[in-house]
Order: C-alpha cells, then structure tokens, then sequence
C-alpha cells in the first residue's frame, strides 16, 4: 500500500489510520506493507516536486491501493501542489467515482433533532474526473476593470454515464431502494441536460431500483429536514464535494467522514473527505476516525470485509463509550482517540 500522508493535519491522522490497519491485519492474517511518499507541501516548497514524474505509473504499477491525508498549506495559496498530486492521481489513475458513505455511527452525533443513526445512512457517488475541475478556461485582460474569467464545466456523455451506472450498480448490489440524481438543470440547460437524459436511460435498465431526482437547491434542504429519504445519490463533481462536507455534518462533522476515489478493479486511493485544518497541525488534536474508517473502506475494497467491518465496529465502540476526540465530544488525544479504537479491536478479536 502505497501511503501519502500530506500536510497538516495528514500525517498524524494517517499514522492512526495506519496503525489500526496494521492491527487488523495481523488479526485477519492479511500480509500487506506500506510505502511512504513524502508528497506534500514541504516538499513541493522545498524543490518545486509536487507529483514527481512517473508517479503515477510507479502507483499503479506497484501497488494495490493508495492511502492519503490531506494536501493544503497556506504557504501555497493557489493549492498548486494539491491540484497536481490529489486532483492528478484522481484524473491521471482515472479514478472516476468518489464514493463517500454519509452513515452516522452514534445517535449522540446527529445534529438533527428528533433524528439519529436510523436516518442518516446513505452513499453519495461523486464524479471525480470532469465537471469544474479539469481546468478549462483562462483570463482576459486579467487584472483590469475590464477583466473577464472563464472557467468551462465539462460534461462528457462517456463520464456522465460511467458514474450513474457505478451508482445503479451499487443500489442493486446493496439492496438499496433509490438513486438520486442531483443537478441544477433548470439553469445548466446543455450540460446538466445531458445529466437529465442519460439519467433516464441509465435508469431505464434497473426497473428494480427507483429512480429520484432532485435540483441540487433542494436536495440540500432535504439531507437537514429528511436525510432517510436518500439511499444512493449521484452528483457531479462539485456538487459532490459540497454535500459532502454537509454530508459529514450529519455524521458529527468532517473528523467522521471516510471516502474513496475507485476506478473498479484498478489501483484506487482512499483520503478522508476532510482536508489538512493547518490550524489544529501538529497539535495531536484531530479527529483520527475519518482516516482510519477511510482504512477500513481501502480494506473492504482489496476484499478484506471482515477487518473492515471489525475496524468499524471498534470505531463504533469508542464512540459510543466517548473515548474520541473533542469535535465529537470527548476529552482525548489524536493518538489516544486512534489507541481506544485499536484497544476495542483487540478485545473483540485477541
Ligand atoms: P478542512 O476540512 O481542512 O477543515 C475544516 C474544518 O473542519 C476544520 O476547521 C475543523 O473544524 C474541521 N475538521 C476537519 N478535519 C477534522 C478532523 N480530522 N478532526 C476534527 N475536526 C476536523 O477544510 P478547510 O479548512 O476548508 O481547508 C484547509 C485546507 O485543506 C485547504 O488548503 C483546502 O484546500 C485543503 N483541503 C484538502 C482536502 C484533501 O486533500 N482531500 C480536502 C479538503 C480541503
Ligand atoms: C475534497 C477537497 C478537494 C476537492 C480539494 C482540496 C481540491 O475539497 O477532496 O473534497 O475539491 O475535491
Ligand atoms: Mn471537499
């Protein structure tokens, strides 16, 4: 396994992460070893190295999986170093769905009144390679009154229909009654037009599943009134990213939210949905569990469901008992939030 620890917060949540992976391992007799890479904002300042060449074929190549922390440093305002390694492996591997769960583990973390574990449990499928993020555009008469930006958004029929099939696919593989089409075609009459039709006809050969679709406006009234309406929700690129962090919200904030960028059956990489917060860097002060249930997505996806779903119910029992950091309540460190969890899975297990 390949492991790119990152900036900020990203190398201490990533050691927990790893540790309890390798806890896991040695109780489900799974032989796996890490590679460190020092990709990061250090480096980048340091010689200019963001992704270095041949990375990519490196990763894919030679290993099976890819687990990350964060890219961003406020030393690096224009975020050029994350743009090249996060965004450059999502694009560059292909790893075109960004599967981010959005399941409340604890009743005592809903933010909702009146609601808990029962009615937030569901996946968003975000498109990962195209929308807004393949930087297309440019700038005229940059700087002047009469300056005009241009950023494109990309819809190709290939990547619109490769993500809401990934999503009717998982609906059917996991018993889940709807898929959500989330868009804003009311106003993106060409692109979002494309979403709309190749929605209905993707949907058309899943008659098992029904088919739901809500402007992305309301759907995010929606996940706050009435998050057990959602099963499966499919988004384009930054819509994604932005429920998603309200999606993390009703798990009890981004230190709980796992996510994984999959290109089925090839080299995929596993990153919180959480960023570097320079702020809390270096303090041991950061919630560990979105990083090491994003360990237990990367297991669950090389086959090993039994130490993901082990990790997991540890992450459970520390929660329920408090034994986590203080965004979700209670009184510990990183590395003591990331020791309780490796605790209950020994005492399940050992
Ligand atoms: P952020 O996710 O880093 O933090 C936002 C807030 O969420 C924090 O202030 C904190 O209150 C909370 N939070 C996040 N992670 C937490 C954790 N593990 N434990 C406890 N609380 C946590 O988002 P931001 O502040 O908008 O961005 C900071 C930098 O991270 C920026 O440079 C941004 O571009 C980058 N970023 C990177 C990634 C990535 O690499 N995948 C994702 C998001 C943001
Ligand atoms: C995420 C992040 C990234 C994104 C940024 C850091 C480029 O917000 O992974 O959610 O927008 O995809
Ligand atoms: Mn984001």
């Amino acid at each position: 396994m390949a492991v790119i620890a990152g900036d900020g917060i990203g190398p201490e949540v990533i050691e927990q992460a790893v540790q309890t992976i390798e806890l896991a391992a040695q109780i489900f007799h799974i032989d796996l070893a890490f590679t460190r890479f020092d990709w990061g904002a250090d480096k980048y300042i340091a010689t200019g190295v963001s992704l270095p060449p041949g990375a990519l074929e490196m990763l894919s190549r030679d290993f099976d999986a890819i687990l990350s922390g964060a890219f961003g440093d406020p030393r690096v305002p224009d975020n050029k170093h994350a743009a090249d390694i996060l965004l450059g492996i999502r694009s560059g591997l292909d790893l075109y769905i960004n599967l981010r769960p959005v399941k409340l583990i604890d009743d005592r973390l809903c933010p909702l009144r009146d609601k808990g574990a029962r009615d937030v449990d569901f996946v968003v499928f975000r498109e990962n390679t195209e929308g807004l993020y393949c930087f297309v555009g440019g700038n005229f008469k940059k700087g002047s009154p009469d300056e005009i930006a241009i950023q494109e958004e990309i819809n190709t029929r290939r990547g619109v229909e490769r993500i809401i099939v990934a999503a009717f696919e998982y609906a059917r593989s996991h018993s889940r009654r709807r898929v959500t089409m989330t868009d804003k075609s009311n106003v993106l009459t060409y692109g979002h037009d494309l979403w709309q039709r190749v929605f209905k006809e993707v949907a058309g050969r899943y008659p098992e599943v029904q088919a739901d679709h809500l402007y992305v406006d309301v759907l995010t009234m929606w996940m706050v009134l009435d998050p057990a309406r959602f099963d499966v929700i499919v988004a384009n690129n930054l819509f994604g990213d932005i429920i998603t962090d309200l999606g993390a919200g009703l798990q009890g904030g981004l230190g709980m939210a796992a996510s994984g960028n999959i290109h089925p059956g090839k080299v995929s990489l596993f990153e919180p949905v959480h960023g570097s917060a320079p702020q809390f860097a270096g303090k041991d002060i950061a919630n560990p569990i979105a990083a090491i249930l994003t360990g237990a997505m990367m297991l669950d996806y090389l086959g090993y469901t039994d130490a993901s779903v082990a990790i997991e119910a540890a992450v459970a029992k520390s929660v329920s008992l408090c034994e986590t950091t203080s965004d979700v309540g209670g009184t510990l460190k990183t590395s003591q939030a990331g020791a309780s969890i490796r605790h209950h899975l020994k005492l399940a297990y050992v």
